[in-house]
């Protein structure tokens, strides 16, 4: 089984990646953000929506929203947080590299580093063509990572991190040349210890910028975290956004 299709990985770290304090952040970033402001009414699709971190506040404020995930486990909590929070979603059990629905939404969203977990280059763009493929004619596709050009400035320090379930330990291993990224977490809770090995594909600006294009997007921008600041020395993600035409 590839790590990404394993649900005692996302449902075991949750505590990790989808605490209430990033849950808070979230719906701050989606009333914030001049990255996240839709027409009023938009189709969104949350293509890899975990546990509807950024769905439940999108469909708040009345954007028409999908969310897609591979994972039963983060289905059943989106559905729980949706239902807990009054809102309609729908949501969807698809693989990123086979969901399409042509020309079915205004934007699709890819968030919190869920995007070139294929080890063939081509699945990682096969993701990018479908999610053209499901944009409306002026749609926009917004995918956010952790740079490349970010992760140097502190990659190699192990980090450790207490959650609501136990401290989680992280060690971060570059591959292939600065290609791809490993990471080893370990969460340890009373006298247990949970591991987890993570590897992705690591992307510069220039590198995904690239990738967008091959898929067929114009107008691709980059852009260093969700208040809209550049890629630069001060940037904090990566996300970049492209159209389709
Ligand atoms: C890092 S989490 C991010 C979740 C959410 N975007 C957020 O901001 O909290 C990545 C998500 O991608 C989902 N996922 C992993 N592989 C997938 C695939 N092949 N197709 C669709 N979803 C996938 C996982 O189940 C998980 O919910």
């Amino acid at each position: 089984m590839a790590w990404y299709d394993d649900d005692d990985l996302w449902a075991g770290f949750a505590g990790v990646m989808f605490s209430q304090r990033r849950a808070a952040e979230a719906a701050e970033l989606v009333a914030k953000s001049p990255l996240l402001a839709f027409p009023a009414g938009s189709r969104v699709l949350d293509l890899c929506c975990g546990p509807a971190i950024h769905l439940v506040p999108l469909a708040q404020r009345g954007d028409r929203v999908t969310g897609v995930d591979l994972s039963e486990v983060m289905l059943a909590r989106a559905r729980e947080a949706c239902d807990e929070a009054g809102v309609e979603v729908r949501l969807v059990r698809a693989d990123m590299r086979e969901f399409t629905e042509e020309r079915g939404f205004d934007v699709v969203l890819n968030l919190y580093t869920s995007f070139g977990y294929f080890d063939d280059p081509a699945d990682n763009l096969r993701v990018l063509r479908n999610a053209r493929a499901s944009l409306d004619r002026g749609g926009s596709l917004l995918v956010d990572v952790l740079g490349k050009e970010v992760l140097a400035s502190w990659v190699g320090r192990p980090q450790a991190i207490d959650t609501e379930d136990g401290t989680v330990f992280m060690r971060d291993t570059i591959l292939d040349d600065w290609t791809r990224l490993r990471t080893d977490w370990t969460l340890v809770a009373g006298d247990t210890a949970r591991h987890a090995t993570i590897t992705s594909f690591l992307y510069s600006a220039a590198e995904l910028r690239a990738l967008f294009e091959q898929a067929g997007f114009t107008g691709v921008e980059c852009f260093g975290d969700f208040d809209g600041r550049p890629y630069d020395n001060h940037a904090r993600r990566l996300i970049v956004r492209g159209r389709a035409n």
